[in-house]
């Protein structure tokens, strides 16, 4: 047996690599999937195998490789005794082609009709070049899955092996490996746990035309939610005006203002369990809000001088209404002294732990990583820059910690 964990009840991921250059990765995948205790079966993609010969995956998991329809003659249905002995199936990396076959339903080779029969959990780790990524079929494609319950992982940005520099790489080993945990229960840690997400930023109208607002885009929040769910909680995001999909398992509650945002989680907190405030709240709003369109001609003077009165804090009310059971996660966005900054928004805001994360120069608005600090009252805890999505399950790892304290 090849496995480094024996695990009474092993379940099976197939493991299906198509044609990119990101597949010598799924080498690695095999070996830290095995280290979880998996059984790890590969079929590859006719075209995979340009990149990475069958023989190095059966020397590794010490299984048949599946390349072909009919290349296991003693099986006469080869893709349905696959399909039914997969708990979990991953396809990384996942090709523009193979993307769209599967968003269409298409079964025709092994590797098609085998995710056509399988009733198994299937993830997509798409990887290919950045302007395959973003095309409007590819991301059509992704859109498809997802609304089937596919798990799509959100490819990384980077320097590409074409030359490009942009979205496309294969995430970490480690996310892939984590959403196959997810995706097979085995680390349901948040289950039964009601949790609260506030995400995207909040605008302030100054007339039915105009608002302050920021460059929050929602995919921190997003990847919180998503990977609370996954975890098994019970998820209430409360959204800013974004334009992300609504992760799957999630109830989206969708609010404009700072004061709708209030209200909302006043609502949820009190029956939650922990509470993660990632949103770009507005601290400031107009005085007054116009019914109609200020003119410059007939309303210069208004629109020279918008009169600004503070918002409400929505953490620091949660922090200083929590019970003892409840656990608090404010973030701090700084440009300048970002430690000493969050200690501060630590204490004042009543929280028990502050992701802080430097902003300064346009980074992480929008992007799709994050280098974060988790400030809590026992020190500072520095995390490599990472994916959204990893950092998110880092921050509920901390909840995790604080909780069993
Ligand atoms: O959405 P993305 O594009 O993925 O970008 C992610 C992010 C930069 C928005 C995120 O990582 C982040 O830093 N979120 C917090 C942004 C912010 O408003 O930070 P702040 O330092 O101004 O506020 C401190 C904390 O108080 C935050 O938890 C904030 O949600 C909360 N707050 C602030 C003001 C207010 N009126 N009410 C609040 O609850």
């Amino acid at each position: 047996m090849n496995n480094e964990n024996n695990n009474a009840h092993q379940a099976t991921v197939l493991l299906v690599v198509t044609g990119c250059i990101a597949a010598y990765k799924a080498c690695e995948l095999v070996r830290a999937l095995q280290k979880e205790g998996y059984r790890v079966k590969v079929c590859m993609t006719p075209h995979a195998t340009e990149f990475v010969v069958p023989t190095t995956f059966r020397a590794l998991t010490h299984e048949p490789v599946a390349v072909d329809l009919f290349s296991a003659p003693a099986d006469p249905i080869y893709h349905v005794s696959l399909a039914q002995e997969t708990d979990v199936c991953i396809v990384a990396p996942c090709t523009a082609n193979v993307l769209a076959k599967l968003s269409c339903g298409i079964a025709d080779d092994l590797l098609t009709t085998t995710l056509l029969a399988t009733t198994a959990p299937l993830i997509v780790a798409p990887a290919m070049n950045v302007n395959m990524y973003e095309a409007a079929a590819t991301q059509h494609n992704m859109e498809v899955l997802r609304s089937r319950g596919v798990r799509v992982i959100e490819a990384e940005s980077g320097y590409l092996a074409c030359g490009d520099v942009g979205k496309g790489r294969l995430p970490e080993i480690a996310v892939l490996v984590d959403a196959v945990k997810n995706a097979l229960g085995d680390s349901l840690s948040l289950q039964g746990k009601k949790v609260l997400i506030t995400a995207g930023p909040t605008q302030e109208y100054i007339d039915p035309v105009r608002y302050i607002s920021n460059h929050s885009s929602g995919k921190m929040g997003y990847a919180l939610a998503e990977c609370a769910a996954a975890r098994g909680a019970e998820v209430h995001l409360v959204s800013g005006p974004v334009a992300l999909p609504c992760p799957r398992g999630v109830k989206r509650i969708g609010v404009t203002s700072a004061h709708e945002m209030l209200e909302v989680c006043k609502e949820v907190f009190n029956q939650a369990d922990i509470a993660i405030f990632s949103a770009a709240v507005s601290d400031f709003r107009p005085q007054t809000q116009y019914d109609t369109k200020l003119k410059k001609a007939s309303n210069a003077e208004a629109l020279q001088q918008i009169v600004l009165e503070e918002n409400p804090d929505i953490l620091s009310y949660c922090g200083h209404t929590k019970k003892p059971s409840q656990i608090v996660v404010g973030f701090a966005a700084e440009t300048n002294n970002l430690i000493q900054n969050a200690q501060t928004k630590l204490n004042t805001k009543a929280a028990d732990l502050i992701v802080a994360n430097d902003v300064s120069g346009g980074k992480v608005f929008g992007s799709d990583s994050n280098q974060a600090f988790l400030v809590s009252p026992n020190g500072v805890v520095e995390l490599p820059s990472m994916s959204k999505c990893e950092l998110a399950g880092k921050i509920l790892d901390a909840c995790m910690e604080i909780a069993q304290k």
